[in-house]
């Protein structure tokens, strides 16, 4: 049965690398007679909140939710604010298709100068949970306008939600011949939350994965080794916030925004999953046909994977590795003057080629 996905180009540069994106779906089509594929293009987006007065429909959840998964761009614009696009249109998906894992592969590329490879290769992934933790809405402001004045802002983690992410992550180690479980942890200053996801990570691991090494690391230092020595890393674990700043991190360290992918994952599917570039809109180069689609192209290699076609998955991200080490088409931000087309365009030939 064909694999049914929603796709979202949102604002900006988004448009212009999903064309992209859908030209190497439609590449792989031709080269595959076993890939069935059903896409439907929804134009929920800033454009659609100055026509409709909001991000998407009321029933679009509904409709999302007769998919297998979900291809999203990048949503930003002036004329709306950044909170409204957020909180209208992406927290809704990732929260009501419990989409409690992020998760970020986080890999050196040939061809793209990394300050800290000293010539050996990062490979590593990062979880970060998606659902709760730090981001919540528990807490508000008291005496305003009076000099004692302040605000509280809760963290919330369950036991539930930390073994939910843990055993994604260890799964993944288990699945990819890794050894170790890093977490991302501040226990010695944030002493209830982060005692709490310290205690039931190392549970959790025990129980799930006795052979892997669980190293928990407090995120101080963390970032500090991203830097000085990435090439450590194979599965890092970490709470929302934690994770969400390791995430971009981990983006810069090898090589940009332009190649970095991201996947919101339900990993029981039980809904649909949803795949996205981690970069934004981009106004500063949108309209100019400059973007680097390989993001997106590599978020489209995620969610094949996901729906069953690992051998999909690692033929894009081989064609996208050939492109790269070819270094005869390249975008911009990675020192080159290629179009996004003529991006795409290449990794499709690759495909083809292979
Ligand atoms: P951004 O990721 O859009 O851009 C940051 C910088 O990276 C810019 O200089 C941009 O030109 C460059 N860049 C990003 N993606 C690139 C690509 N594929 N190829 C080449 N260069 C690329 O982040 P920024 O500027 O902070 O936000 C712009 C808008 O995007 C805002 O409205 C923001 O809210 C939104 N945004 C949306 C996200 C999403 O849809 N998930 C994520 C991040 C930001
Ligand atoms: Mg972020």
């Amino acid at each position: 049965t064909a694999i049914k996905i929603a796709v979202i180009p949102g604002d900006g540069i988004g448009k212009e690398v999903m064309q992209e994106a859908l030209k190497v779906l439609n590449c792989l089509q031709e080269q595959h007679s076993s890939l069935q594929i059903e896409t439907t293009i929804f134009p929920w987006s800033s454009d659609y909140y100055v026509q409709h007065g909001c991000m998407m429909p009321n029933d679009a959840l509904a409709t999302l939710q007769t998919y297998d998964a979900i291809l999203f761009g990048a949503i930003g614009d002036a004329r709306v604010p950044d909170d409204v696009t957020v909180w209208e249109l992406i927290m809704p998906i990732r929260k009501h298709f419990q989409q409690y894992v992020n998760f970020r592969p986080i890999k050196s590329l040939p061809g793209i100068a990394s300050p800290l490879a000293n010539g050996k290769e990062i490979d590593f992934v990062i979880f970060r949970e998606n659902a709760e933790g730090e981001y919540s809405d528990s807490g508000g402001r008291l005496y305003q306008q009076q000099p004692q004045e302040m605000t509280i802002q809760n963290t919330i983690m369950t036991r539930i939600g930390i073994e939910k992410i843990v055993h994604a992550a260890c799964d993944y180690a288990k699945q990819h011949g890794k050894t170790k479980i890093t977490s991302a942890t501040k226990s010695n200053a944030i002493i209830h939350s982060m005692k709490f996801w310290d205690e039931h990570t190392s549970k959790t691991v025990a129980q799930s994965s006795p052979a892997l090494q669980l190293e928990s690391i407090y995120i101080d230092a963390l970032v500090a080794y991203f830097v000085e020595r990435p090439q450590n890393f194979e599965v890092v674990v970490a709470s929302n916030l934690f994770g969400d700043i390791l995430s971009d991190l981990g983006s810069a360290i090898v090589g940009g925004l332009g190649l970095s992918p991201s996947a919101n994952l339900n990993p029981e599917k039980d809904f649909p999953s949803m795949f996205e570039p981690v970069h934004g809109s981009a106004p500063d180069i949108a309209g100019k046909g400059i973007a680097n689609p390989i993001a997106q192209i590599w978020s489209l290699a995620l969610l094949l994977g996901h729906q069953g076609r690992p051998d999909l998955e690692q033929l894009i991200v081989k064609a996208i590795t050939a492109v790269l080490q070819e270094g005869v088409v390249k975008t911009a931000d990675i020192g080159g003057q290629a179009t996004t087309a003529q991006m795409g365009d290449a990794i499709c030939q690759e495909i083809i080629n292979r």
